[in-house]
């Protein structure tokens, strides 16, 4: 049963917010749970009804700074007050300084910006395709993607993310892309002989270094630096989608520190702006291949988003907040694998790094992750599946010592509800 219909399925105390009227306007892309959020503060946000949720979805791992951060505040105000949006036929001295602290702060030498995940992914593969036709004078260049990730829902993205339920309906999907299983090497030696043949070779590998969607996997270390001495050996393109372990989630500040190795090429959103709309791809200068006028985006790397992210930026550096996630993700895991310890039948594992960490299910017994999430916001905490049977944990980075204690509590009482 797919995760939207458990959603659907899922029953919790009806609210007065008007979902009938509100669902003949807005086209059903989603399967929500029928509360409705209104305000937010911190770790928490209140529904319409002025009820309290702790927040461990934090936008699915995308406020940074969690909600109505002062200094967030401060830099939307004075960014919309000063100049919000001008067009990139002019220099936009908040995207150069956003760029520069990005080139100070990680392995990248170039950044390109634009507004979503999907659309950083998409200026990677254009870029991939045109350093394969120009430089490795390749005919028809492949991308290899690892199965069960998820790179975004635009067609090229949906082709990446080697998942069919994604991809149904809209086929067809864009040619170039091949598929293998995650962490394992030997599937991508086997792919890079394979695909060798006539026009065909493989140029670049897209792949997250912890899987988010797919059930927050996190990559072997081995297996990366395997990855990387492959690439560097073929000269095929390593491209890392960091936008949801990225901008400090892992404990670092980029999931590839976690693997001890970089990307030629990585993608950046969601954490990056700590909730306002923003994209970024980064690349090595060797592989910037991009002439003016081939690739742009209208609100790509305007005053407002690079103001406020570079806002997002310098907040984490200054709070030593990569601190905090590390010392609140260990806190995190340990009471989650006490709590597995209580339910042996019912949890498999916990996993994750940082604050990106998940509560994987027994796959033989009936509860889904829908059913704890929908059970855990009965004990007014908010959780997020990975997949049927993964429960994620992705609060904002901010979160407390106090807030990590009062959330294992609400999971706790929400796996008593579900094993009942
Ligand atoms: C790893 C990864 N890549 C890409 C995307 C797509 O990002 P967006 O929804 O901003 O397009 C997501 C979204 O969940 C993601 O987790």
């Amino acid at each position: 049963m797919s995760i939207q219909t458990l959603v659907e399925q899922a029953t919790i105390a009806s609210s007065p917010f008007d979902t009938d009227s509100f669902n003949q306007a807005v086209m059903s892309t989603y399967a929500r749970f029928p509360i409705a959020l209104e305000r937010g503060a911190g770790c928490r946000v209140w529904d319409t009804q002025g009820r309290e949720y702790l927040d461990f979805v934090a936008g699915i791992a995308t406020c940074t700074l969690g909600h109505a951060h002062p200094a967030l505040v401060e830099a939307v105000t004075r960014q919309i007050q000063k100049l919000h949006h001008v067009s990139n036929l002019y220099y936009i001295p908040e995207q150069g300084e956003l760029a520069k602290w990005i080139v100070q702060h990680s392995c990248a030498e170039r950044v390109f910006f634009c507004n979503s995940g999907a659309e950083a992914n998409e200026a990677a593969i254009k870029l991939v395709r045109k350093y394969a036709h120009t430089v490795l004078q390749i005919e028809k260049p492949i991308i290899l993607t690892a199965r069960d990730s998820f790179h975004g829902r635009t067609l090229a993205t949906i082709t990446a993310t080697a998942q069919p339920k994604y991809q149904k309906n809209f086929e067809p999907l864009v040619p170039g892309f091949d598929y293998v299983p995650y962490n394992d090497i030997g599937a991508v030696e086997a792919a890079i002989s394979e695909l060798d043949e006539g026009d065909y070779r493989v140029a670049a590998i897209l792949i997250e270094p912890l899987q988010g969607e797919g059930g927050v996997r996190p990559g072997d270390i081995a297996y990366f630096q395997k990855l990387r001495q492959i690439c560097n050996e073929t000269g095929v393109l390593l491209i890392f989608d960091e936008v949801q372990v990225g901008m400090g989630r892992s404990g670092k500040l980029w999931g590839y520190e976690c693997l001890g190795v970089e990307p030629d090429i990585f993608t950046s959103a969601k954490g990056l702006g700590g909730g306002i709309p923003i994209g970024a791809m980064m690349c090595k200068s060797f592989c910037d291949v991009f002439q003016p006028g081939e690739h742009a985006s209208t609100f790509g790397g305007n005053p407002f988003a690079c103001g406020v992210a570079l806002t997002v930026c310098e907040t984490l550096e200054r709070e030593n907040i990569l601190q905090n996630v590390q010392d609140r993700g260990e806190q995190l895991r340990d009471g989650l694998r006490a709590i597995a310890a209580k339910y042996p039948n019912h949890i498999t594992e916990v996993r994750g790094w940082g604050l990106i960490n998940g509560m994987e299910l027994n796959a033989d017994v009936q509860s889904t992750a829908p059913d704890v999430v929908k059970a855990a916001i009965d004990e007014g905490l908010l959780l997020v599946p990975a997949g049927p049977k993964v429960v994620r944990f992705v609060p904002p980075l901010i979160v407390t010592q106090a807030e990590v204690e009062q959330a294992l509590q609400a999971v706790d009482k929400a796996m008593a509800a579900v094993t009942a």
